[in-house]
């Protein structure tokens, strides 16, 4: 939905221990593919632990008007009548998905291997973001798109008719130009391979084996090498998603930082490919205790205890920057105040999230009183110790969740208060935000008029 509330302006305080249990929503990323798959599938699909962020609604909304039948059970619970691959009707209206470049370029990628037109817009964020990465392998399917100036939105996706199977190395580690490219070869005859030379985040693959899909995946020389049949018929699942350690990293950072702090985080996905800011922290010095692991809705699990720790400066290698991509804005506050100087490298693909993410930190951060060094692809925070860090600055959000999150967790350590702008984004992603955060004890508020 890309009507533009007013800004609501927050702001973090010093904050005493956080103490208490986290429970964090849905993992954003399988609640979007849930529900794709699930309308995708012949018959009735369940998902329970559903990411009710704004983000995920709006893929909902969009599966409504390609003609799945998605209701809304109860917190979190809900029901996917698919209507089969190949399935989806034209939608009678623009498809508006948000801020979410994920839900627009998977559905894209849903619907370009049948015969149908769909008009897709945005927010002013998504508005300004790439298509182009997802829509020039969908035409090697046959699908055509028409786009603004650089493939960005408002753009019109003419799906094939007579779509042909795919052979595609993925330019640059995207998980969501990847599973684009697996969901319109589910519709197409023969074999689709998809090749990535890094490895990303891989809920698609894992669901796609879920739902029956004839999938495989090689490690090769080459790369990744993921091999779908089309045209299966999808079986439809209970999915249970996991909870999301994208959101999960704001509370497990903000107790690391706070002197006191002793949390629970549960439930919380430790799939490998999600990993990198935990792999990070435990080499930063943070104590943090997997327990009891296990296994749920068919990605690994645990529930996080978190401790205040002192944290010291580290180099984050390229190879690690796509099973961490969404939680460097985090990683910079923490490295902020770290002991020692901490190097982000082979991050370029954060200028093109919700925002250019480098820029957004780097500029908010400094207004904070932290020297950072950047360039195209390396982002470099030079720590300022426990309570070192000036703060009192109202840093700039641009749209963006995990910019708004990041700098109100660094409110709650640093020596004056932190604000930003606007703090309605962060209903995207992590609608509880506010209250859980207060409940385990931060001081974050609406910043009054
Ligand atoms: C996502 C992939 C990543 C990530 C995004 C979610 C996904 O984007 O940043 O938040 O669900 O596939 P890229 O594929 O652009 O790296």
């Amino acid at each position: 939905m890309s009507a533009h509330a007013e800004p609501v302006p927050m702001t973090a305080r010093a904050s005493g221990p956080l103490r208490g249990r986290a429970e964090v929503p849905g993992d954003k990323s399988i609640s979007h593919r849930a529900l794709i798959l699930g309308a995708m599938a012949v018959g009735e699909t369940r998902v329970t632990g559903l990411l009710e962020g704004q983000d995920v609604l709006d893929t909902a909304a969009a599966m409504r008007a390609f003609g799945a039948d998605v209701e809304r059970l109860g917190p979190g619970d809900w029901r996917v009548a698919g209507v089969g691959v190949g399935g989806f009707s034209e939608p009678a209206d623009v498809i508006d998905c948000g801020n979410s470049g994920t839900g627009v370029r998977l559905i894209m990628g849903a619907m370009a291997t049948t015969p149908m037109t769909a008009v897709f817009t945005g927010d002013a964020s998504l508005r300004k973001r790439p298509m182009g990465r997802v829509t020039q392998p969908l035409s090697l399917f046959g699908a055509r798109a028409f786009g603004r100036a650089g493939g960005r939105l408002p753009m019109a996706v003419v799906g094939a008719a007579d779509p042909l199977p795919v052979r595609y190395t993925v330019p640059v580690p995207s998980a969501q130009v990847k599973s684009a490219v697996l969901l319109a070869g589910l519709n197409a005859p023969g074999e689709t391979v998809v090749i990535e030379k890094e490895a990303t985040r891989d809920h698609t693959e894992r669901m796609f084996a879920g739902f029956g899909a004839g999938i495989g995946v090689e490690d090769t020389a080459e790369g990744r090498v993921i091999t779908l049949t089309g045209r299966p018929e999808l079986r439809p699942q209970r999915v249970a998603v996991p909870r999301d350690p994208s959101s999960a990293a704001f509370p497990v950072c903000a107790a690391l930082l706070v002197p006191g702090s002793e949390i629970l985080v549960p439930g919380v996905s430790r799939n490998p490919t999600r990993d990198g800011l935990y792999v990070t922290l435990l080499e930063m010095g943070a104590d943090i205790a997997f327990e009891n692991p296990r296994e749920e809705g068919g990605e690994p699990v645990a529930d996080l205890r978190v401790r205040h720790s002192v944290l010291k400066g580290v180099e984050t290698p390229p190879g690690r920057a796509a099973s961490m991509i969404d939680e460097f804005p985090v990683l910079a506050v923490v490295a902020a105040c770290a002991e020692g100087v901490t190097v982000m490298r082979g991050v370029k693909e954060l200028r093109v999230k919700e925002s250019d993410r480098i820029d957004a930190m780097a500029r908010g951060l400094e207004a904070c009183g932290v020297r950072i060094d950047e360039d195209e692809d390396t982002l470099i925070v030079h720590g300022m110790g426990p309570g070192g860090v000036p703060g009192g600055a109202t840093c700039a959000v641009h749209l963006d969740h995990r910019i708004a999150m990041s700098f109100l967790t660094l409110g709650l350590v640093a020596r004056a208060p932190v604000s930003v702008d606007d703090g309605g984004p962060i209903a995207t992603s992590f609608p509880g935000f506010e209250a859980l955060m207060t409940g385990l004890g931060a001081d974050i508020a609406r910043t009054p008029a």
